[in-house]
């Protein structure tokens, strides 16, 4: 029997048709079939000998994973548009390229960070179980009182593309836009966006809704921690879905207890995933959902196919698509 001259890879999860396709048609494809991620002494056991490696969220991808992987692995592929699960300095030192998915989930993404913010603000999650608790006995002129969404100001942290399209979807509700990052936007988006960019305390003070749409880095962990939730007004509610560890879950938790903010609606949380008796979920004004912002049937496939693209191309030594470490490529 003669040994499959395709190449190795590893797939850590069962990825949407559109991506598992084109790669297991042309590799000697191992792919994770669990619905959980693979622990990670066997990810280190499957990873030994591959050419490429698709990786997820889940998945730690660190020098110790790489040294299990060995010498002849050419490129990373990572289903998601962030790599905080990449130690990506690591990767480059072995030139070794890392893609991401970025583009096809901004969209996707901002319609369900506007989601949470509307389902919080206007307490759609109390509502649904106060009905099914079969506690709807009448209209009720103080029953579930929330906030206004339209005209009120919304405070963007970390304006890139995720960022931009929630400024562009508050301006339909004549929402005011504020946002923080370290680069300015264009003044042309700024117009077309109604947007301004203001200091994090003065977004924190000013803002109705906080959303947090920033990369998850050593300077951004925990960049909303109890001093940042007591500079945000009593009315305000944040919304996440960036990265849980952006927040300071415990002091997020005295500050929806003590009532120095309203609300939160998180899509991401830390520790991922959120376990049923963490003191978050007993609070009615905390609304959790499991990292879906990406999950649409359309979306999940672009992501695939992209993530696809990215290995492919990594294999045969070609540029990826999608490289979060392009320096890789300049070194000759
Ligand atoms: C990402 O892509 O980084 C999201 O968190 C999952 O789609």
């Amino acid at each position: 029997m003669t040994a499959d001259p395709r190449p190795r890879i590893f797939v850590a999860r069962v990825i949407p048709h559109a991506g598992l396709e084109p790669v297991v048609d042309s590799t000697d494809a191992d792919v994770w079939p669990d619905e959980l991620p693979p622990p990670r002494d066997e990810l280190l056991r499957r990873v030994a000998g591959v050419d490429g490696l698709l990786s997820l969220l889940t998945d730690r991808v660190d020098d110790e994973l790489l040294d299990a992987a060995g010498p002849q692995l050419k490129v990373v592929s990572n289903f998601a548009v962030g790599f905080d699960n990449i130690d990506v300095p690591a990767c480059t030192r072995r030139g070794i390229p890392v893609g991401n998915t970025p583009g096809v989930l901004t969209e996707t993404t901002a319609d369900l960070a506007f989601a949470l913010l509307m389902a919080a603000a206007r307490r759609l999650p109390e509502g649904y179980d106060y009905v099914r608790a079969g506690k709807w006995r009448t209209w009720g002129p103080l029953l579930l009182l929330g906030s206004d969404v339209h005209g009120a100001t919304l405070g963007v942290v970390g304006f890139g593309r995720i960022g931009r399209e929630m400024a562009r979807r508050a301006t339909g509700f004549s929402m005011k836009v504020l946002y923080h990052d370290v680069n300015p936007a264009s003044a042309e988006d700024e117009a077309q966006l109604a947007a301004r960019r203001v200091e994090m305390d003065e977004l924190l003070a000013e803002s109705d809704f906080v959303s947090l749409h920033t990369n998850l880095t050593p300077a951004t962990r925990h960049l909303i921690d109890g001093a940042a939730l007591r500079r945000m007004k009593a009315t305000a509610i944040l919304v996440n879905t960036s990265r849980g560890p952006v927040v300071d879950h415990d002091a997020l938790y005295e500050a929806l207890r003590d009532e120095v903010i309203a609300g939160a609606a998180l899509d991401v949380t830390d520790p991922e995933p959120l376990p049923a008796e963490h003191p978050l979920l007993t609070l009615a004004h905390c609304l959790v959902v499991p990292h879906i912002a990406s999950a649409t049937v359309v979306t999940r496939g672009r992501m695939a196919r992209m993530a696809a693209e990215n290995l492919l191309a990594g294999l045969r030594g070609d540029r990826l698509a999608n490289c979060v470490n392009p320096e890789v490529y300049a070194r000759g």
